[in-house]
Order: C-alpha cells, then sequence, then structure tokens
C-alpha cells in the first residue's frame, strides 16, 4: 500500500505528484501575497475543479463567453501548486483566479486570514474514487493501478496524491471562519447549474444579464465543456501529462457512475471506513439518481 516515490512525495503530510512541483515551492506559498479580488477554486481532485475553473473564466471573461479569444482554461484558471505553464502570478492583472487541491493549511496564510475568495466544490466520494481511479490510469505523472481494489485501499488510506478525501473536506470545513469561503456540491451544481452559478455570482459580487448568464449557464454544460478544446484539456500540449486516447478530464460527469465500477462488497467496505465520518459532515451528497 506505501506509495511508491517515483511518483508521488511527501511534504508537511501531504502527498504532491513528483516533478511538477516541489517542496520548497509548497513552502513559497505560505507568504505568497493573495488580493482580495482573488478567487480559488478549492476542491479534492475528481470533485469538480474543471467545471468550477470553468464556470469562473466565463464569469469573468467576456472574450471567454462569446469566444473571441481562445485561451486554455489552464492559462485563465492556473493551479496554484502546479505552476505548469510557468504564469507569473505577481504580476498577473487582477482579478486572478485559480485553482488549488491543497490541504486548508498549506495554502497561503493571506487567504487563511480572509483575503480573497473561495469557493470549494466537494463531491460523493465513491464517485471521486472511481472517477479518480481512471484519471491515474491515464495521467502519466500519476501511478497506474489496474486494480480497482488495490486503488481503493489506497485511497482509503489517504496514501494517494492529494492525500486523504476525508483530511481533506474536514480541514477546510472545520477551519470554514478563517476564509471567505463558499461550499458547493458537485450535485447541486449537477442538479441545477443555473442555481449553483447564481450562488457563485452572488458570492463574488458579479451581476450578469440574464443573457450572460445562459451563456455561462450553456457553456458549462457537460456536452459543451466536452466539445471546447480550450476547456477540455484534451489538447494540453503536454504530452508527458497525459496518455492521449486513454481517458478524459470530461468522462462521464454524472452522480452515481461509482456503482459500475464499485462491488458491493468494495461498497460497504467503504462506508465502514468513511460514513460515519461523512454523516457528521454538513454535506447533503447525493450517491445516486
Ligand atoms: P467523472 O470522471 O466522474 O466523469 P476534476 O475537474 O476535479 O478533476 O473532476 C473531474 C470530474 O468532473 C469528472 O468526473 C468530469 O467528468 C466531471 N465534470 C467536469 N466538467 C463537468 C460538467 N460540466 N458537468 C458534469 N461533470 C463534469
Amino acid at each position: 500500500i506505501e506509495p511508491s516515490n517515483k511518483y508521488m512525495f511527501k511534504h508537511k503530510g501531504a502527498y504532491f505528484v513528483q516533478d511538477i512541483t516541489t517542496a520548497e515551492y509548497i513552502d513559497s506559498l505560505e507568504d505568497f501575497e493573495i488580493r482580495d479580488s482573488d478567487v480559488f477554486v478549492a476542491t479534492f481532485p475528481k470533485s469538480g475543479t474543471v467545471w468550477v475553473q470553468n464556470i469562473l473564466s466565463l464569469i469573468y471573461h467576456e472574450g471567454h463567453r462569446d469566444g473571441t479569444e481562445n485561451i486554455d482554461l489552464m492559462d485563465r484558471v492556473p493551479w496554484l501548486e502546479y505552476n505548469l505553464r510557468n504564469v507569473d502570478y505577481v504580476n498577473r492583472p487582477s482579478p486572478r483566479l485559480f485553482a488549488t487541491h491543497l490541504l486548508h493549511n498549506l495554502v497561503p496564510s493571506d487567504l487563511r486570514n480572509r483575503t480573497g475568495k473561495v469557493i470549494y466544490v466537494a463531491r460523493n466520494p465513491k464517485d471521486v474514487v472511481v472517477s479518480y481511479f481512471h484519471f491515474s490510469n491515464f495521467i502519466v505523472k500519476l501511478e497506474t493501478i489496474s486494480d480497482f481494489n488495490v486503488f481503493l485501499e489506497k485511497f482509503l488510506a489517504g496514501k494517494v496524491v492529494w492525500s486523504s478525501w476525508l483530511d481533506h473536506i474536514e480541514g477546510w470545513f472545520t477551519h470554514r471562519d478563517d476564509f471567505n469561503i463558499l461550499f458547493l456540491t458537485f450535485e447541486e451544481m449537477k442538479k441545477d447549474l443555473r442555481g449553483a452559478v447564481l450562488k457563485i455570482c452572488k458570492f463574488l459580487g458579479k451581476q450578469l444579464t440574464e443573457k450572460e448568464l445562459d451563456t455561462v449557464v450553456e457553456n458549462a454544460s457537460f456536452d459543451n465543456m466536452k466539445r471546447d478544446v480550450r476547456a477540455n484539456y484534451e489538447n494540453i500540449p503536454e504530452t508527458s501529462l497525459q496518455e492521449q486516447g486513454k481517458g478524459y478530464f470530461l468522462r462521464k460527469g454524472t452522480i452515481g457512475d461509482w456503482k459500475n465500477t464499485m462491488t458491493v462488497a468494495q461498497s460497504e467496505r467503504f462506508d465502514s471506513v468513511f460514513k460515519g465520518k461523512i454523516q457528521e459532515l454538513p454535506f447533503k451528497f447525493i450517491w445516486d439518481i
């Protein structure tokens, strides 16, 4: 069950992808200056990060909404801890949009002192573990594990890159008062995308016209994102990142797909480790439809 050093390294109790970041860089983020206008989407991986990255980009960039600007999502809303495109974060004009998978205690201290805004997206963890399993098998930088049972045990033990799902969500939720934070679930976005976009706009103090709102919602649908080369990550030139044709960031985008991979025994095993703790959290996960 021990993670392989080839793919990940441990720093401050969390696991990170090898080669694309360093412990020193993670440490330097503590003092990374945050602006009031900064917006972060914070997630455990596979919880809807790309979806909310795209929504933020559509809300803030008219040129994205009307299709006049052809900029990849990864450049519009880069990952704080994995600066894959070497974006100049410090001199970037406001409002800066970021994504992060960091545990709450590893993000810049300004953010933990209520500067900037955070949207935390949570997803029912059975769908997360299944999505993550498929993801690991086409992302070159992640260890390929073909046996789902092996992956499940690693996930439950928090021995996967980005660490324990439970620690991630508990940490962010328990320390919510340290942040300007909005909690959303993948499932509520799925059930009512327009309502979720409105919630996001309200939180950000952004007022869109009905027509602009329609455009955001339309462009954030699964089918349209899947087709949008700026948003679906399929044209990432970093072929070292993903094995072409083996899988997609925009895979299925449904609620309850875990049932197609997990056996009843695996689901029960999952429940025996996680369910009690999950019930203590206020999130209304939907497990199937
Ligand atoms: P699946 O693998 O279950 O399909 P992340 O961006 O955090 O890595 O999460 C990826 C998951 O979000 C994938 O789940 C992906 O399909 C889903 N997703 C991305 N955009 C979506 C959208 N517009 N609607 C529904 N699901 C979406």
